[in-house]
């Protein structure tokens, strides 16, 4: 038998959940009306069905939590049955439902994405898996992977699909990661010609492999004597905005998402050391050819070592096009006020409460 006030507060929630506003129903062309309810966050039902691609990754699991918090149901397409573990309880009972997925099997993207409002593709590599032992290239996972989500998506009548590339994605880049991702968006626009295409710059977050990757092996942030200009990104404001393409008129157009600042390489490393209390990395800056034939050999272990196109990219400054922000309605944040949250395990035991200092930043 429940206390009078506790019984007050359920009935009280009754009436409220039973109630409808005009703004709890959304009508989508060729689609059943989508009909939200609940109470707001976790535990509601805003009727949408999302799909997103690539959500075992890094960006993909804040989008995932993102989306889920809203009371939307997310399809989480994966491969590995680990992988995609830490994601079924980031939404209520029910909300994420995982299925599995190859990305060169049309029937099954079908599968994953024929009930859904909006399609994301997050889907992307950063080195390339094809050799004897591998898989993938490039292109099969940037171009055509892509291509063929857009299309089954374009089918099956997908109202908005979001597919996400890269800031610094051109036809004529000596990358061909860049490259591939220039020629991914269009052909996602050739199939899919409404599609939103977003490009982040390089993102800062816990499982990042940028900060990490600086505390690791401070060596390969030294190529080009820390020259090159980046614009760093924190991943949740990268989420933030993919969530909120939901909520807002669909933008058919390419949404640039840089981090609010232009660093080099060589300020982010000092600002790594200041803030894990390290001393300064005496490691010397490795020659360009030097760096390619060590990344060449490395291509032989069977797992991802620094590739040949990542050492490629560590020579190519961040393009200056101006951020596109405010029409996702998120303000970028600044690496510094972020950075000792993912940083501060790299600290010694004796330095793990001292103060956060910050280097100056280059004029
Ligand atoms: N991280 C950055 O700094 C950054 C910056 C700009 C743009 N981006 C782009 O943003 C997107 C997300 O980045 P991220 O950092 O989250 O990447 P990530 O951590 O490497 O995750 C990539 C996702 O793509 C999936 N994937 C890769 N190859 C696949 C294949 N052959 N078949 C099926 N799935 C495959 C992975 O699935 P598994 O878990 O099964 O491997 C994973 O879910 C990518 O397109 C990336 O290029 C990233």
């Amino acid at each position: 038998m429940l206390a009078k006030p506790q019984l007050l507060r359920v009935q009280r929630s009754a009436v409220i959940q039973s109630k409808r506003a005009l703004h709890d129903l959304v009508t989508l062309p060729g689609r059943k009306p989508v009909i939200s309810y609940g109470p707001p966050g976790y535990s509601a039902v805003s009727g949408h069905v999302v799909t997103v691609f690539g959500c075992t990754g890094f960006l993909g699991r804040y989008l995932v939590s993102k989306l889920a918090r809203m009371g939307t149901q997310v399809v989480v397409p994966y491969r590995d049955e680990d992988e995609k573990r830490l994601l079924k309880p980031m939404g209520d009972l029910g909300q994420i439902v995982s299925m599995e997925w190859d990305i060169r099997n049309e029937d099954q993207i079908a599968e994953c994405l024929r009930h859904s409002d909006i399609v994301y593709n997050l889907v992307g590599r950063d080195y390339e898996t094809n050799s004897d032992h591998r898989n993938f290239k490039f292109a099969d996972v940037h171009v055509a992977g892509a291509e063929r989500l857009a299309k089954v998506a374009a089918d099956h009548g997908v109202q908005r699909f979001v597919h996400v590339s890269h800031l610094n994605a051109s036809p004529t880049s000596t990358s061909q990661f860049y490259r591939t991702k220039a020629e991914g968006e269009e052909r996602v626009r050739s199939v899919f010609p409404n599609a939103t295409v977003v490009r982040p710059a390089t993102m800062f977050g816990y499982e990042d492999k940028f900060l990490n990757n600086m505390a690791n092996w401070p060596i390969w942030w030294k190529l080009n004597f820390g020259e090159t200009k980046i614009r760093p990104v924190h991943v949740i404001d990268v989420a933030q905005a993919l969530a909120n393409l939901m909520s807002i008129p669909q933008l058919t157009r390419t949404v640039s998402l840089p981090g609010p600042s232009t660093l080099t390489y060589e300020y982010l490393l000092e600002l790594v050391e200041a803030l894990t209390y390290r001393a300064p990395s005496r490691a010397p800056v490795v020659p360009k050819p030097i760096a390619l034939a060590v990344a060449r050999a490395a291509q032989l272990a069977w797992w991802p070592l620094m590739s040949p196109d990542e050492v490629e990219r560590r020579y190519i400054d961040d393009v200056n096009v101006p951020g596109d922000w405010e029409a996702v309605g998120v303000r970028p944040d600044e690496v510094e006020n972020h950075a000792i949250t993912y940083l501060r395990r790299y600290r010694l035991a004796k330095d793990y409460l001292r103060p956060v200092l910050f280097p100056a930043r280059p004029s």
